[in-house]
């Protein structure tokens, strides 16, 4: 795929996203940026890109009217990146309801609805890609961060189902999941720290908060670094030439080592359980 692709991006005011619109017209496609305040992407718009104000979270009316504009645009979209997204942590117990609720509407449901939003320009030319952002929190699960976890976990579930859906439509898939990148995403004002009311949890909250502002700004993933990655599969250029799209695509020394590490361990779970866990089916 080295023709001329129409990209559009949610969630571009910072980190992979911003980069994303930055190469994608560095390397000569066109792009529609997307964010939640319009104030927030002018300078991508004067770097050349187009712009639209759009939460991902806004309901389907707003995302289908939103994704006719974009399609408008240019009269076509080729590749669509579902990449907003924020981290929210807390123990189960003391994450509220609506706070869980709100992960799932931005992390999860805003990935369905913009998709669902797309899908008949893409149904009706029998082409496109989908990328989902998901996160090396999708393999394995950690405490204090069950909201964040989850919302990969079920973000790499639905990318995974839905690849199978659209393959047969003509449409390509792919969930990227990085380790630990260096953009703003652990700031204090993009992650959701939620502080326990609970003495049981103070010790293990501290911990998760305290190593987690501590890696704000020394994470080992270079973003530029990932989205050329991305970019290069997509376009099917570089390393990635000819090598078709993965289903997922790891980013990150840490996301290799920690896929690797929840492989192992289930190999062993298993092999120890297996007795169990194979005497359960019916026995005519
Ligand atoms: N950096 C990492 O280490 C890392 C690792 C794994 C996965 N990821 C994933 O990568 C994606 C991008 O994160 P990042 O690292 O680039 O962090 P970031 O710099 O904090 O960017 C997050 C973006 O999402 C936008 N956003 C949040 N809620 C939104 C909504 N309701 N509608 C539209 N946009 C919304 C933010 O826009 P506003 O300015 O409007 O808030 C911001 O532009 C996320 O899905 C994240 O989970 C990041």
């Amino acid at each position: 795929m080295s023709s001329q692709l129409t990209w559009i991006i949610t969630g571009t005011s910072s980190g992979f996203g911003e980069i994303f619109v930055k190469q994608i017209l560095a390397r000569g496609d066109k792009v529609i940026a997307t964010a939640r305040s319009l104030s927030k992407i002018q300078h991508l718009k004067d770097a050349g890109a187009s712009t639209l104000e759009l939460d991902v979270t806004a309901p389907q009316s707003v995302l289908d009217a939103k994704s006719k504009e974009a399609i408008a645009i240019y009269g076509r979209i080729d590749v669509l990146v579902n990449n907003a997204g924020y981290c929210g942590l807390g123990t189960l117990e003391d994450v509220n309801h609506e706070t869980w609720v709100q992960q799932y509407n931005t992390n999860v449901f805003g990935a369905v609805d913009v998709t669902r939003a797309f899908m008949p320009h893409f149904r009706e030319k029998k082409a496109g890609t989908v990328i989902f952002v998901g996160s090396i929190a999708g393999w394995a699960g950690s405490a204090a961060a069950g909201p964040y976890c989850s919302s990969k976990f079920a973000l790499q579930g639905i990318a995974e189902s839905f690849a199978a859906e659209a393959a047969p439509l003509g449409i390509k898939s792919m969930v990227v999941e990085p380790g630990l990148f260096r953009t703003s995403f652990l700031k204090p004002d993009n992650t959701n720290f939620m502080e326990t009311q609970f003495a049981e949890y103070k010790e293990m909250t501290e911990g998760l908060y305290g190593a987690m502002a501590q890696y704000n700004g020394k994470q080992p993933g270079d973003p530029e670094k990932g989205v050329a990655a991305i970019l290069d599969v997509v376009k099917q250029e570089g390393k990635a030439s000819g090598r078709g799209m993965p289903g997922h695509l790891l980013l990150g020394t840490d996301a290799v080592a920690t896929v690797r590490k929840e492989c192992l361990e289930t190999l062993e779970l298993l092999k120890k359980w297996e007795d169990i866990s194979s005497s359960t089916d019916l026995s005519e």
